[in-house]
């Protein structure tokens, strides 16, 4: 059999161009090496899984390549970059404080900045996770941060910047990585289904994208895990909502479907089936919050990009939004995030959503009733 090699180490990006959703640093950074304008010392900060490692190796690859492409890309051909693919080059380093915090780990590293490199113009540390390193250890490394010979070039990364002393943070230059968008997510995650020749329906993806919030390996290796239940047939929505536990959208669809129709008695029903498939109350009132987001979000077509949802499945929000009106949405909102925050609280917790499915379930009348007396009022007047 195959090995198996999971999504997120087969498809880490190799080169700038290929790094999804961060480009605000990519293009600084090729113009850097470009314009030999680089820095000593780098900060790669942000969450977890969005390219932090990823780029570091890639931006210690590109300084020591040979013939450098025009477009400031490591050429992945000539000695350097070579030796840099296949883990054996003797410029680049990789410290991971996480487990080597101690200053005497620290110390060894410093030993080695004083030799020059034997081949190369750049000797690269790269130290991963460097919240970790100890107070002693931080305080060993700063005299070499300060000045350090022209040829190292030292790549700090953490997913926790508040950790970092300001005098490290002063010395290096900061580049701060977003969370990737679920659009830019579910796009990667297509284009990788696609070179795998896995059939999939784009809500899934979508799903996951979502699921992920915002961070690119954690949506692999969902993907990974649903691919492997489906046997790598087909990564279809409901395979992936009973695999992530996630409620499937056409119980909201259901449930504000009832509310409109002012039917208490369907709107409870359906919640009850609800919890009788194992669905938590205040995730189901979390869920159906944004849902009612996602309606008010439609009604404006000037609103339509922020639409978290996929293609397929937007006429079927523009439907419902058609049929609720601004101001019933905003009121749902309102209740749905008061019981929210007093859910926790809540000694009932069935019947504390219940009640709110009821107060939504009276809400068009109650509007309606709202209208028309502010009419007469302005007759009166
Ligand atoms: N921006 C991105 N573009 C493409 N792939 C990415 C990106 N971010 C993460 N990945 C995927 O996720 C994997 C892990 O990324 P990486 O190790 O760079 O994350 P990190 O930011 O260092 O996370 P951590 O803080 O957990 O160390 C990569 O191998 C790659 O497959
Ligand atoms: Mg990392
Ligand atoms: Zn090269």
């Amino acid at each position: 059999m195959e090995n198996f090699v999971v999504s997120a180490r087969k498809y880490r990006p190799s080169d700038f161009k290929s790094v999804v959703g961060q480009k605000h640093i990519t293009t600084t950074l090729k113009n850097a090496i470009k314009n030999s304008h680089l820095a000593q010392a780098f900060l790669f900060c942000g969450p977890r899984g969005v390219g932090k490692t990823t780029c570091a190796r890639i931006l210690a690859k590109t300084i020591n390549c040979e013939n450098l492409k025009e477009e400031g890309e490591a050429c992945n051909q000539c000695d350097s970059c070579l030796a840099f693919n296949s883990n054996s080059s003797f410029n680049v380093h990789e410290l991971d404080a996480a487990s080597n915090n101690s200053v005497d780990d620290i110390r060894s590293l410093v030993d080695q900045v004083r030799y020059p490199p034997q081949k190369g113009k750049y000797k690269i540390y790269i130290i991963d996770e460097v919240h970790m390193l100890s107070n002693q250890a931080f305080n060993a490394f700063l005299k070499t941060l300060e000045e350090p010979p022209k040829y190292a070039i030292f790549i700090l990364a953490t997913t926790e910047k508040h950790k970092i002393i300001p005098t490290i943070l002063s010395r290096c230059q900061i580049f701060d990585f977003n969370r990737i968008q679920i659009k830019d997510i579910a796009d990667h995650l297509a284009y990788i289904a696609r070179t795998e020749e896995i059939d999939y329906e784009e809500e899934a993806l979508r799903l996951i994208a979502t699921k992920a919030d915002g961070a690119l390996r954690d949506a692999l290796s969902i993907f990974d895990l649903i691919v492997t239940f489906s046997a790598g047939k087909k990564v279809t929505y409901q395979e992936t909502i009973s695999n992530l536990h996630i409620l499937d959208y056409d119980y909201y669809f259901k449930v504000t479907e009832a509310l409109l129709d002012e039917s208490i008695s369907s709107a409870l029903l359906v919640f009850d089936e609800i919890l009788k498939k194992g669905f938590d109350g205040h995730n189901f009132l979390v869920g159906l919050s944004e849902h009612f987001r996602e309606l008010l979000v439609c009604k404006d077509p000037d609103m339509a990009t922020l639409l978290q949802v996929s293609e397929t499945a937007r006429s079927r929000y523009v439907e419902q939004a058609g049929k609720a009106s601004v101001s019933f949405l905003l009121s749902s909102l309102n209740i749905c995030n008061q019981a929210d925050l007093s859910y926790k609280s809540s000694k009932n917790q069935r019947l504390h959503v219940e009640l709110v499915l009821m107060k939504l379930a009276k809400l068009p009348h109650a509007l309606s009733l709202a209208a028309v007396a502010g009419n007469g009022a302005k007759k009166k007047a």
